[in-house]
This record gives structure tokens, C-alpha cells and sequence, in this order.
């Protein structure tokens, strides 16, 4: 996130996996096929279809231009959060989902790390700056829930400031729906050898080294305090006002369809197709029990 390639970084993931990682799971990366899931308790062993994805992303991809006239004509405000951990595919699916809106009315919102004056503000504050204005989607790539998740792993904030955070939560999401913002919050879920494969792959990439991070890194070997401040930020926020989708992620394919489907049933617009949006597999995605 710093804008920087970390080069030094390249080399790290793949040590990890020679020295550190657990045994099985490194065993379900090296056995793996090309088209096969990793995780064990995916509900499918293989990747979705290739023309079946072309298929069913194209007409969603129309529903979603059609969502965007109706955002304009109307002066709706659309805000979507991705959020899950490093590599759960937040990036691609905020892609396809950009990929043939109007760059004007639909904007990635993706937030360096808090400058020193943002460390003293309101924690909500700077977010607060880039929530949709009439006739604008905006797409988060994380959000105020840094505080819930990667900043208790890695401490960078205290107890005191993440109580508060949790305490004013509903009342921040409930004020932003009560002005008639709709909230979609969408919970990307990889699986542990999934992300470590990802991982693998961004090094030896030289288009995606830029992804790879210190807190990629340094997050490999916190993988259960990641589990323990998501089940307790999830419990703690999924409410009837701002209930979160949370997708399975194993299969990026999968995962970008139902996300799309996700924000496509939040929103009310004209010339809404039901039946090109499709029933969304709830296999793939549900609520928080999704996790387990
Ligand atoms: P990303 O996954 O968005 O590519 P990273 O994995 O590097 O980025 O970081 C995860 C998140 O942690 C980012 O939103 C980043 O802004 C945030 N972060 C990194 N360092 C700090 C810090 N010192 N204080 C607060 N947040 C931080
Ligand atoms: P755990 O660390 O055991 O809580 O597992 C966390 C995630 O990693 C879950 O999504 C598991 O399904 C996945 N996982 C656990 N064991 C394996 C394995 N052997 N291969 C692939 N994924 C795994
Ligand atoms: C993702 O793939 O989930 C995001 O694009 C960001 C990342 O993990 O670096």
C-alpha cells in the first residue's frame, strides 16, 4: 500500500513455505492441480467453468451498467465495502465490477496508511471525505474496518481506541443509511493455503510484485490472531441495518460473481433484470456463519 515496490520482500514468501508453514498446507499446495480448490471444505473441488463464468459475468456486467444509469438519473449513493484478509481477491472483483462504469460515477476508494495528522483525528474522518456524493458508487477497497482486523494484529492501534471504534460503529453505518446512502459491506474469505498460493504467485510475478507487502509477510505467521479479529469484528458489526455478505473466495470466479450479484440485489433500479442477476449459491456466500 505504500505506492513503493518492496523488492526485498520477493524471496520471503517462498522461504516461508520451505521453513514454516504448516505441513499440510503445504502439502495442498504442491499436490494441487491447476484448476483445483485447496481449501478442503470448499463445496467444490474445481474452479467454475471457464464460458460459464464469460457467460454469466457478461450479463451481470449489463445489470451493472444499467444499475449506474439508474444511480445518475436518480441521484442515488451507492457505497461498497470489500473487506477480507491479504490476497482474498478485493482488488479483482472491485475490478470487474469498474471495468465498463463511467470511472466519474463509479471510484475505487483504496486509503494509504493514517498520516500523521489522520492519527489524530476522529478515526472515521478521512473515510468520511470519500462517501458517495448523489449519483456516485463508491468502492472501497478496505475500510474503517482496518481498525477491527489488521490493526489489532499488528498493534497499530490500542484497546482503548478499538473499544471506541466498535462502540461508535452502529451509530456511524446507521447514520450513513438513515441519509440514504445504501451500505453494501462484502467479506472476501480465503482459505489458508489459497492465500499462500496467491502469494507465491505475486512473487514471481513482476506485474504483481507491487501487491506484495511487509504485512503480507509478517501476516503469514498470524494467521489465527487474523481469525480471532475477524470472527469478533464480524459479531461485532453484522446488524439488520448493515449486514455483511461474506464470499467464499477459494474460487476467484465464483467469488466475483456473487459479489457482483451481492451489490446488484442491494440496489433498487430501473430495469432491473431478476433473472439475469441470478439466485446467488449459498455455498458461496451467506452471512457470518459463512465462516465456519
Ligand atoms: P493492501 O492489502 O491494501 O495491499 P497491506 O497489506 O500492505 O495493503 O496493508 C493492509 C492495510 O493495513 C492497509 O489498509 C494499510 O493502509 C494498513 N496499514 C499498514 N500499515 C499501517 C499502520 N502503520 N497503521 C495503520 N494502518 C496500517
Ligand atoms: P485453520 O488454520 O485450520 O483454522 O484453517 C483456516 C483455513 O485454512 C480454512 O479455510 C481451512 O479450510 C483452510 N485449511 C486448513 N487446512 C487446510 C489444508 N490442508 N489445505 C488447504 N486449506 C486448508
Ligand atoms: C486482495 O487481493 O484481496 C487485495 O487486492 C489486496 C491485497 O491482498 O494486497
Amino acid at each position: 500500500m505504500s505506492g513503493m515496490p518492496e523488492l526485498p520482500l520477493v524471496g520471503q514468501i517462498s522461504d516461508y513455505l520451505d521453513k514454516q508453514a504448516p505441513k499440510e498446507i503445504r502439502r495442498a499446495i504442491e499436490k494441487a492441480g491447476k484448476d483445483d480448490i485447496l481449501d478442503p471444505g470448499y463445496p467444490y473441488r474445481e474452479e467454475m467453468d471457464k464460458d460459464d463464468y464469460k457467460d454469466r459475468m457478461e450479463r451481470l456486467q449489463l445489470q451493472l451498467v444499467r444499475m449506474m444509469h439508474d444511480v445518475v438519473a436518480t441521484g442515488k449513493r451507492v457505497a461498497v465495502l470489500f473487506e477480507g484478509r491479504d490476497a482474498a481477491g478485493k482488488g479483482g472483483t472491485i475490478e470487474r465490477i469498474r471495468e465498463n462504469l463511467n470511472p466519474r460515477s463509479a471510484y475505487i476508494v483504496a486509503l494509504p496508511k493514517p498520516t500523521e495528522r489522520e492519527s489524530g483525528q476522529w478515526y472515521f474522518q478521512r473515510y468520511v471525505d470519500w462517501l458517495p456524493a448523489t449519483g456516485e458508487i463508491a468502492l472501497f477497497d478496505r475500510s474503517w474496518y482496518n481498525r477491527g482486523v489488521v490493526e489489532k494484529v499488528f498493534g497499530f492501534c490500542s484497546d482503548v481506541q478499538r473499544n471506541a471504534f466498535f462502540r461508535q460503529l452502529p451509530g456511524f453505518e446507521q447514520t450513513l443509511v438513515d441519509d440514504g446512502i445504501v451500505l453494501v459491506k462484502l467479506w472476501l474469505n480465503v482459505g489458508r493455503a489459497e492465500q499462500l498460493k496467491r502469494f507465491l504467485d505475486r512473487e514471481k510475478d513482476p506485474l504483481k510484485q507491487w501487491k506484495l507487502s511487509s504485512i503480507d509477510v509478517d501476516g503469514l505467521a498470524k494467521w489465527d490472531e487474523y481469525t480471532g479479529a475477524i470472527t469478533e469484528t464480524l459479531n461485532l458489526s453484522h446488524s439488520p441495518i448493515a449486514p455483511w455478505t461474506v464470499i467464499r473466495s477459494d474460487d476467484k470466479r465464483r467469488a466475483r460473481i456473487a459479489a457482483i450479484q451481492a451489490v446488484l440485489n442491494a440496489v433498487d433500479y430501473a430495469g432491473k433484470d431478476v433473472k439475469a442477476i441470478g439466485k446467488i449459491d449459498p455455498k458461496i456466500a451467506g452471512g457470518p456463519e459463512m465462516l465456519k
